[in-house]
């Protein structure tokens, strides 16, 4: 299935958002303190904390939730074990800081691709997550979904195929740049 990567705010959202989707299956979660990990998953179900070697070792797809200005010192000291791994970056840039960390020519997903050459890349975004970080759970809403492989989107698209999301393959990773700040004033 698919471990999820950091327990900060937006790593628990991330794993209350897959936790409802995917119910009959464990997701393993990372943290760089699983004690303090193993207390907020104490009352779920389908949820297994472990460290992050242990976390990128368990599935083949693992879902980054890292702020990106650690993120990418993280990936890179991660690249070997990551190698062939579809890795799902979720993330959102928060301020005007985050927006213009990297210039108006790129996004951090794109950014994060070129940290992993031997990883595969799929950004799942839109208005509709980026309203999780405040903790709405409301109505669901469309996901972009995208991939400088086509593969690897596939199978991220098919990791949600159950749910009542309105998935949309949205292209390569590129297209990060638009659906970021879009998403960022929703
Ligand atoms: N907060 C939200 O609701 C929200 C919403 C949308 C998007 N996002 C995006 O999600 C990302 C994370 O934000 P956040 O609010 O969750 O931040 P946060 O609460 O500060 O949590 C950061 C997490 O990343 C880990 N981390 C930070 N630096 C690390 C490093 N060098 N190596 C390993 N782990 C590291 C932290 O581990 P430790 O606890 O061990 O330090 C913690 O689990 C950002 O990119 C943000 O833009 C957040």
């Amino acid at each position: 299935m698919i471990s999820v990567i950091a327990d900060g705010r937006w790593g628990r959202r991330i794993v209350d958002f897959w936790r409802e989707r995917v119910q009959n299956q464990v997701i393993t979660w990372g943290a760089r303190t699983p004690a303090f990990a193993a207390e907020l998953a104490n009352d779920m179900q389908n949820v297994r904390v472990a460290t992050y070697a242990d976390a990128i070792g368990a599935h083949s797809v693992i879902v980054v939730a890292i702020p990106i200005q650690d993120l990418l010192p993280w990936a890179r000291a991660h690249a070997a074990s990551l190698k062939g791994k579809v890795i799902v970056d979720m993330s959102f840039p928060l301020t005007n800081e985050c927006l213009t960390l990297y210039g108006w020519h790129t996004s951090g997903t794109e950014q994060l691709q070129k940290t992993l050459p031997a990883s595969r890349v799929v950004g799942m975004k839109g208005p509709f997550l980026r309203a999780l970080a405040g903790g709405w759970h409301g109505d669901r809403g469309s996901i972009y979904v995208t991939s400088d492989d086509d593969d690897a989107k596939t199978q991220a698209l098919k990791l949600l195929c159950g749910s009542d999301d309105q998935l949309i393959d949205a292209g390569k990773l590129e297209e990060n740049r638009a659906i970021d700040r879009i998403s960022s004033m929703g």
